[in-house]
């Protein structure tokens, strides 16, 4: 059975950056709050209008020109991204059209924090059942058009950016390197911690009077209760990718944690006993980019040189659903 290979990675990040002094600026915050309680400096924002494809597109490009390859190359899309273009059609057939590819299949998955372990998953075993040879999985996303510039959503406003990062998935034949393993889980118990209810179907009529009033257009969380869960799921996740390979914590040469809050990275990597070099954070720069954040971490860490050749590289992922994955990686 061959097994797929990360073969090339991109990332777009939109050129304007919103400092926490600029952000004191749209809602009742500070710099020091902000870089206290979660560790984010800056985020970037669209600076013109653009959806989760245009951005998915700049960064598809980007690993493309990487790998040698043209958009023809591609078999298949797997599109994580909590902040579709529109509300449908998915930002996976956006892309294929910018892309100008050939009318290959693409499928977007609505798994937020952990979306982009789950279309990895997804692509992963595409390759394995060999019906594709090479799949593009993207995470995106446009948050700072939506999101609630007053007192009442500062506690998530401050938090999210805006990015795209994408990865190449190629099969192989080579039985010691490629995805090892992905787990993926959720408990829908806790889907309104952290949510976005409308315009959503279940209501009549889905558009009533006073849904501008009541808060259900912008993202809720229930900051705590999705900090206490994610300190205890991020290391049962890593967990359960080491253990399903025989592996130990101190065999990861890099874990690349979803970039929710730099004090649950530091939490996670106290709890696991790994040093701070084995784990990436770029939360500072990028606030949480939800679906991208992974794959922007990992292109920034092979560009800095931090993932080698043979290395174990682990992905882990807690958010919204709640959903938690994990993978394990040989590159
Ligand atoms: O990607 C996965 C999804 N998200 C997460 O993983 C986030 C998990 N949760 C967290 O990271 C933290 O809960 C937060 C960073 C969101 C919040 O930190 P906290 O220490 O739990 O703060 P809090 O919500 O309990 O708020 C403390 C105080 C409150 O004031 P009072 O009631 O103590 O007077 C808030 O009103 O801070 C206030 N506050 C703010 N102040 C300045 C809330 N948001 C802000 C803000 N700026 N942006």
């Amino acid at each position: 059975m061959p097994r797929s290979r990360i073969i090339s990675t991109g990332r777009y990040l939109p050129e304007r950056i919103v400092t926490n002094e600029e952000m004191a600026t749209l809602v009742p915050t500070s710099d020091e709050w902000i870089r206290e309680r979660s560790g984010i400096r800056q985020r970037h924002f669209i600076h013109k209008e653009m959806g989760a494809s245009d951005m998915a597109y700049e960064a598809t490009k980007v690993a493309l020109d990487r790998a040698g390859l043209q958009p023809e190359d591609i078999d298949f899309i797997v599109f994580a991204t909590l902040s579709p273009d529109y509300n449908f059609p998915g930002s996976g057939v956006l892309l294929q059209h910018l892309l100008g590819m050939p009318q290959v299949g693409a499928l977007d998955v609505r798994n937020q924090c952990s979306g982009f372990i789950y279309a990895l998953s997804v692509g992963d075993q595409f390759i394995r059942s060999g019906m594709y040879k090479r799949v593009l999985v993207v995470g995106s996303e446009v948050h700072s058009t939506g999101l609630e510039y007053n007192e009442h959503g500062r506690q998530v406003t401050v938090l999210f950016g805006d990015g795209a990062g994408v990865v190449i998935l190629e099969a192989t034949e080579e039985e010691e390197r490629g995805i090892l393993s992905t787990h993926l889980h959720s408990d829908g118990k806790y889907a309104l911690e952290l949510c976005l209810i409308n315009p959503g179907s279940r209501k009549i009529p889905r558009y009533y009077d006073g849904i501008w009033e009541d808060g259900t257009l912008y993202p809720h969380m229930n900051g705590r209760e999705v900090f206490k869960h994610a300190v205890t799921k991020f290391p049962a996740a890593i967990k359960e990718a080491l253990d399903a390979n025989g592996l130990t914590p101190d065999q990861i040469d890099m874990l690349i944690p979803h970039q929710a809050n730099l004090r649950i990275t530091e939490a996670v990597a106290q709890r696991m006993k790994l040093p701070p070099e084995k784990v990436f954070s770029n939360i500072q720069r990028y606030g949480n980019t939800t679906a991208a954040s992974i794959p922007i971490a990992l292109d920034e860490a092979l560009e800095q040189d931090k993932i080698h050749d043979n290395d174990l590289v682990v992905l882990a992922a807690f958010g919204s659903g709640f959903t938690w994955a994990s993978a394990a990686i040989r590159w």
